[in-house]
């Protein structure tokens, strides 16, 4: 019993410890400009992810200090010791969001506080520092504003937002981090698959996972893409453009590469859409939140949504490649597209499964009749020309 004590003292001296640590803190942001400006170039050139703006942000944080002062330089290399534990352990996460310019100029970005609270959630569950996210997204707007010019005006074109936290201690020691870096670079970007907005093909992925239960599917953290990579490159060689995770003995349906995945069935004389349940192992998207968002509202009446057929139920529940297989045969399936940032809506056409071609209608511009109406909806929100409490000023 002796012990008790001790230990609530140490904690409550952690707590004031920790209670003296600096937040996030915008008033201390130092502002040095680029002496030399690149060459904007056309929005027809633009390959997803490889173009970047003049500046970025970086904001260090040492766990003596909290977060230290903010500044947005210009965009170049970061310096790191080899022995930071990022390079070794995949101490790293990060967010992606996209800003828009309408044509009177107004800068706007989607629903950016989710973003917020999720790398917020993901810092947490791999022993990152927590920040305040309103503090984050004043930063994040002051950096896209100095580089408004390079927001692409074309549709489908936006500029790509990507905040990134890492652990940033000199040792080779896993533990969490003395130091961390939050930086945020800004890409200009046009559609994100190659084909433009085409339906893409999947590889239903049944060799690996990508998320178990209790690990971190449900997390944006660097270390679940790098091992999707080589599955998506059996798919590409086998002449699909992404892989589709299937989970478990019963091949359920997860995600599409790196989007969360909607399936449509017909229904009663309407339609069913059904997406797989945050169960732990599934990205809570913004994209994803979105759309059942306005099929929910739809659905009940809240808000109508043109073309958007009336008879629509909205599931979250699981759902099996031999339920898709079975649908597909017998015309109960209507679509399936992948949701995500980056893609925002992606239609998808076939899916290779066990060694035959499962195969999902698509209308004659690749969308179908439950994702077109909301791929209008959604980006008349993003972009600003349909007025919504999602689109906010920079
Ligand atoms: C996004 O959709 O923004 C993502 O983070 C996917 C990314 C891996 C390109």
């Amino acid at each position: 019993w002796r012990k008790v004590p001790i230990c609530l003292r140490s904690l409550s001296s952690l707590s004031k410890q920790q209670a003296k640590l600096a937040d996030i803190d915008p008033s201390r942001l130092e502002v040095i400009r680029t002496s030399k400006p690149k060459e904007i170039p056309p929005s027809s050139s633009l390959k997803f992810g490889h173009t970047f703006t003049d500046h970025m942000l970086t904001i260090p944080w040492t766990v003596e200090a909290g977060w230290g002062a903010p500044q947005i330089r210009p965009y170049g290399p970061l310096e790191l010791e080899p022995s930071s534990t990022v390079l070794h352990y995949a101490q790293t996460i990060f967010e992606g969001m996209k800003a828009y310019q309408d044509p009177n100029g107004r800068v706007t970005l989607f629903r950016p506080d989710m973003n917020m609270k999720r790398m917020n959630t993901s810092a947490h569950r791999i022993a990152l520092p927590n920040f305040d996210g309103d503090a984050l997204l004043e930063l994040i707007k002051k950096l896209i504003w100095i580089d408004k010019s390079w927001i692409p005006r074309e549709p489908g074109h936006s500029l790509y937002v990507r905040p990134t936290l890492i652990g940033n201690q000199r040792a080779i020691g896993v533990a969490p981090p003395n130091e961390a870096l939050l930086f945020v670079i800004l890409s200009p970007v046009g559609p994100y698959y190659p084909n433009g907005f085409k339906p893409v093909s999947l590889y239903g992925t049944t060799e690996y996972v990508r998320a178990s239960p209790g690990g971190t599917g449900a997390f944006k953290l660097g270390v679940n893409y790098a091992p999707g990579i080589l599955p998506q490159k059996h798919a590409a060689g086998q002449g699909y453009d992404q892989n589709l995770w299937l989970h478990g003995p019963e091949h359920y349906l997860t995600e599409v590469g790196t989007m969360n995945m909607f399936v449509v069935f017909n229904k009663d004389g309407g339609y069913e859409l059904v997406t797989p349940p945050l169960d732990g192992m599934i990205l809570p998207g913004v994209t994803r939140d979105s759309v059942l968002t306005l099929a929910r509202e739809h659905a009940s009446g809240v808000k109508t949504i043109p073309g958007l057929p009336k008879n629509i139920t909205v599931s979250e529940r699981p759902v099996t490649m031999k339920e898709v297989k079975e649908a597909s045969k017998s015309g109960r399936l209507a679509e399936l597209f992948g949701a995500g940032t980056a893609a925002v809506i992606s239609p998808v056409d076939k899916i290779g499964y066990l060694g035959e071609d499962v195969h999902i209608p698509t209308g004659s511009d690749g969308m179908g009749p439950i994702s077109r109406p909301i791929w209008t909806e959604l980006v008349g929100r993003q972009t600003g020309t349909i007025p919504s409490g999602w689109s906010i000023v920079v």
